[in-house]
């Protein structure tokens, strides 16, 4: 590696929150013309650092230098002015104002006493152009999709010029052709002399992109940039400290039906899909993003009311108006936006775990709660979930801790049929193996699973089926086995060009 000057240097960062040291003495170099990525399980402290590095969080001891000289980055304002931009894991838009609105805020364009709107507009469109978005500057950011909102904070950090471009999860909400064109982006914005410093759970992207890779541990650096080849099976290696199979799928599928959806129609995007799930099946929905692969979950666990078409469960035909009436008729779902539709940040862990699934901890009218501790805590250790979130406030744990407590959820609640709307986004490497082995074993208890997936790879290797979808109907069906990852792209953007 050549001989590299340092732009933003951490020098033994330290931060401590009561009880933990999220941040332990951590010391990282960052190279002006470089990815970095920042890697290591749930927990580890990549958020924080982030935080650190934007001014939200003050170290409790450690220097950041930038070009050679300590610098105090007192708050986000002293962050952003030192040229440093972040796209946070969550999000930070203002759901009531525009786009462009929200692009330029705290730099609105004009002067102290008029702001200069054609010229934000013009702006925003330009920013938004750059990233090959086609969102309209006036929308309103509350309306946009998750992955609308998602591009709406990359071009929010972009347009800021900064000289650093931190993304903490950036991709988490973007199909497989929006991550494309976002790493396009970043190397763009690499090769123009800035830093990305880049978070992200799935590995496959990050050793597509990064130049170099630091991996915490407990808050330490255990790999640092010189010592971390970028290679998945080096990196799985250093962050589990084992080998395990990466997709660990076991073949339970039969073909005794449990569901049978018939033709289903909802007013949100369902347009007559049928597909059947057998016991012991894992069904794979592919599609591009807004294809209607959540749709068609949501209609199964009673959000959206069916319009026309029927849902049968075990033979029997099952009225769902509520997701009450699909939790009764042990239906489950994992939702894709956990953030919002999950969980209950002012509980602890351990309540959010048992909340869908009290009949089983109650024995009369009483709750028993020493089982419900029992079967949380086996959860808890087998999902790999910080041991503090028996007791814990859900909104205190990072983020994807916060992600296997909505999955360890539904495993509590015992359903029939379990739909998993991206199960392993946002969760360590370790973990989703964890979540891959649970998989195995409801199929081989019987049961059946929807497994929607972003991550084709993940799809491919754990489905037994694949649906592919597209304008809320599955067009194909097919063995997982006779596809590929370049088929699964392939099909579902034919599909959608069929269909446009
Ligand atoms: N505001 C806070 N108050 C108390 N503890 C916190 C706070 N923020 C983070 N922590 C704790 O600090 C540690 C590091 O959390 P952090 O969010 O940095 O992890 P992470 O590496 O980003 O994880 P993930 O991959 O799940 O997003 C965790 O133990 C977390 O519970
Ligand atoms: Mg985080």
């Amino acid at each position: 590696m050549e001989e590299s000057v340092p732009v933003w240097e951490l020098r033994n960062v330290t931060k401590r929150f009561p009880g933990v040291v999220a941040n332990d003495s951590v010391s990282l170099s960052l190279v002006a013309g470089r990815i970095h990525g920042l890697l290591g399980e749930n927990g580890c402290g990549k958020s924080t650092l982030v935080k650190v590095l934007c001014g939200v969080h003050q170290p409790d001891s450690g220097e950041i230098l930038c070009a050679g000289q300590p610098v105090v980055l007192s708050d986000p304002i002293a962050a952003r002015r030192a040229g440093i931009a972040t796209v946070f894991q969550e999000f930070s838009l203002v759901q009531t104002l525009s786009v462009a609105e929200n692009i330029y805020l705290g730099r609105l364009p004009g002067n102290r006493w008029r702001i200069d709107w054609p010229a934000m507009r013009e702006g925003a469109r330009r920013v938004l152009g750059r990233i090959h978005v086609a969102i309209d500057p006036d929308a309103i950011v509350g309306e946009l999709s998750t992955a609308g909102q998602q591009l709406v904070e990359i071009a929010k950090a972009i347009a800021a010029n900064a000289s650093m471009i931190i993304l903490d999860e950036p991709t988490t909400a973007l199909g497989p052709d929006e991550i494309a064109e976002l790493h396009r982006l970043l190397l763009r914005l690499r090769d123009d002399g800035r830093i990305i410093l880049y978070i992200s759970h799935r590995l496959d992207e990050v050793v597509e992109l990064v130049d170099e890779a630091t991996i915490l541990k407990d808050g330490r650096v255990v790999s640092n940039a010189a010592e971390t080849p970028v290679e998945i099976s080096a990196i799985v290696l250093k962050m589990v400290g084992r080998v395990d199979e990466h997709f660990p799928k076991a073949a339970n599928a039969t073909s005794d039906a449990l569901l049978d959806v018939r033709s289903i129609h909802t007013s949100n995007r369902v347009a007559g899909a049928s597909f059947t799930v057998g016991r012991g099946e894992v069904f794979g929905l592919g599609g591009v993003l807004g294809s209607g692969r959540t749709e068609i979950a949501r209609a199964l666990f009673g959000v959206d009311v069916l319009r026309q078409g029927e849902i049968r469960l075990r033979g029997k035909s099952l009225k769902l108006l509520s997701s009450r009436d699909a939790i009764a008729a042990g239906i489950a779902l994992v939702p894709e936006n956990r953030k919002s539709d999950g969980l209950f940040f002012n509980f602890s862990g351990l309540e959010n775990i048992s909340i869908a699934g009290l009949g089983r901890i109650t024995r009369g009218a009483m709750l028993d709660h020493a089982r419900e501790r029992r079967l949380a805590h086996g959860l808890i250790r087998s999902l790999r979930i910080t041991p503090t979130a028996g007791t814990a406030l859900v909104g205190e744990l990072s983020g994807g801790n916060q992600q296997k407590i909505v999955i360890a959820r539904w495993l509590f609640a015992e359903a029939e049929l379990f739909v998993l709307d991206e199960p392993t986004q946002g969760i360590d490497v370790g973990a989703k193996i964890a979540v891959y082995q649970l998989i195995n074993e409801l199929t081989a208890a019987g049961k059946g699973v929807i497994l929607i997936s972003s991550d084709y790879d993940e799809l491919l290797a754990m489905s037994d089926r694949i649906g592919i979808v597209s304008r809320g109907r599955i067009v194909a069906i097919r063995d997982a086995r006779s596809l590929d990852k370049a088929d699964l792209v392939k099909a579902s953007a034919d599909q959608e060009e069929l269909a446009a």
